[in-house]
């Protein structure tokens, strides 16, 4: 295994020739290890050793070394992937020119910008999900739950490295802010609408981690075409332990199908009885689906914008896998969709528009998050057709409960059809969890369930254990 500077900070930027960057990281490491043991995982910081994967490197063998750690001892660093020799512009009016290692002083605000709106959303989710060690349905839950929360930690890391690198003063200051806004704080929130949302439950990390870490991977994916090469390199680092997360959600919520679409068969499939039965029904899941698949859909921005059209322009975020693209200048090329109008007496109808391809690159991102979580929905209903249910579940339509873009302030039922308000009134507990939903999942998950061989009676056995370790292992022990 290649070494690597393994001092304070363990990183692969050679940190320690660089004394003052060194030194103003140094700085904002005692306050992140203040904002960790404040707001990371609540009641496991002081006595509990967790099964942790930590990136000491970024080779194969760097970044999946398992020890255990106590979590506020867990060495998050600086890792970026490895040069690409020659590499150059994909996109945009700077195509096939070479890459930039040195911020260019034009695009400046708009990279600070895109740097520090990732960055926010790491320390957000661990915000969001401080608590739900106390309620965790087994050992091996509890564990990839808090590798997600580290490795979000590492997250922030890494974009506070690019702004005190590259950002001087201002950089500094954002990355003191970073630790000073809270998920779901009146006077000082968090800077996009999912990273306020209460996360109550398990069904809520699963849905969480499936579908807001997904959206994390696209928008990852988007920067690491960037021209801005230290961007690129950083966020293809990420890219490797989000892919974890999403794992965590998408098995998560396939074992919670599973045991529904047992307990559905043996009640004779009603929903009540699987309720009764101690499972969670359908029904419940397939709002938790809206709910989040809807909030993650809003990250992505507006269908049409300027901002998205100058990002592809000046090659500050591209699309993703743009080297499949034939075309990576798309200057011509027009986007079609469907336009809100509202009409006299309120009606709202769709009208079918044309919109230049490059305002409309934050939709081209979203189709392909679509595609992808889809594909992770079909493998829910296979689960149900393996049980022989003719159940399936499906992502509601893109216009469908909408904070973000030309949707946003209509009513759309889960299909895409304008609804008024007064329907949505109505029906809006069918459509997204109810507090009486969120009080059901609450009582089944009462407590934290720590007995290696036990699991949350919701919830099916995961099919293998982490690090080639089987399910029941002590993936979490007190310290002796
Ligand atoms: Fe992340
Ligand atoms: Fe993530």
């Amino acid at each position: 295994m290649k070494q690597y500077d393994q001092g304070k900070i363990p990183n692969n930027v050679n940190l320690s020739e660089d004394r003052r960057l060194q030194r103003a990281l140094e700085r904002w490491q005692p306050a992140y290890i203040d904002w960790w043991k404040d707001m990371g995982p609540s009641g496991f910081q002081e006595h509990h050793l967790v099964y942790l994967r930590t990136a000491i490197g970024t080779d194969a063998k760097g970044w999946a070394h398992f020890e255990y750690v106590k979590m506020p001892d867990y060495r998050w660093g600086i890792f970026l992937s490895e040069a690409e020799a020659n590499r150059q512009i994909g996109f945009g009016d700077f195509y096939g020119e070479e890459v930039w290692q040195e911020l260019p002083g034009e695009y400046r605000n708009p990279l600070r910008r895109l740097i520090v709106t990732q960055g926010d959303t790491e320390p957000a989710s661990v915000e969001q999900q401080r608590f739900l060690g106390q309620s965790c349905p087994s050992i091996y839950d509890i564990r990839n739950l808090f590798q997600v929360n580290v490795e979000e930690g590492r997250h922030l890391w890494a974009m506070v490295y690019l702004l005190h690198s590259f950002f001087g003063r201002d950089g500094r200051d954002e990355a003191e802010e970073l630790l000073e806004r809270r998920s779901g704080n009146e006077d000082k929130p968090r800077i996009l609408g999912a990273f306020n949302e209460p996360v109550t439950n398990w069904l809520d990390f699963f849905a969480f981690t499936m579908f807001i870490d997904r959206d994390g991977k696209y928008q990852l994916l988007a920067l690491s075409e960037s021209a801005f090469d230290p961007l690129s390199r950083t966020t293809r680092f990420m890219l490797r332990e989000e892919a974890h997360h999403m794992f965590v959600g998408e098995t998560g919520i396939a074992r919670i199908v599973d045991r529904t679409a047992q307990l559905l068969k043996e009640q004779k499939g009603v929903a009540e009885d699987v309720r009764k039965a101690g499972g969670i029904d359908l029904e419940t899941i397939q709002k938790t689906i809206n709910l989040w698949f809807s909030l993650a859909l809003d990250l992505f921005g507006s269908e049409i914008s300027s901002n998205a059209a100058t990002y592809f322009a000046n090659g500050l975020k591209g699309r993703v896998n743009e080297r499949d693209y034939d075309d990576h200048v798309a200057k011509d090329d027009a986007y079609r969709l469907q336009v809100p109008h509202t009409e006299n007496g309120g009606a709202i109808r769709l009208v079918s528009e044309e919109i230049p391809i490059r305002n409309a690159m934050n939709e081209v991102l979203r189709d392909d998050y679509v595609k992808d979580c889809q594909r992770g929905l079909n493998n829910w209903n296979r689960v149900l057709a393996k049980h022989g249910l003719s159940d399936r579940l499906k992502l509601p339509s893109k216009r469908f409960h909408r904070n973000q873009g030309i949707y946003a302030g209509l009513h759309f039922d889960p299909e895409g059809n304008p609804v008024d308000e007064a329907t949505w009134n109505r029906r809006r507990d069918e459509w997204v969890p109810s507090e009486e939903d969120r009080k059901f999942i609450g009582s089944l998950q009462k407590t934290a369930i720590f007995e290696p061989d036990q699991m949350g009676y919701w919830i099916a056995p995961p099919k293998r254990g982490i690090d080639g370790k089987p399910v029941n292992w002590e993936y979490v022990r007190v310290e002796a």
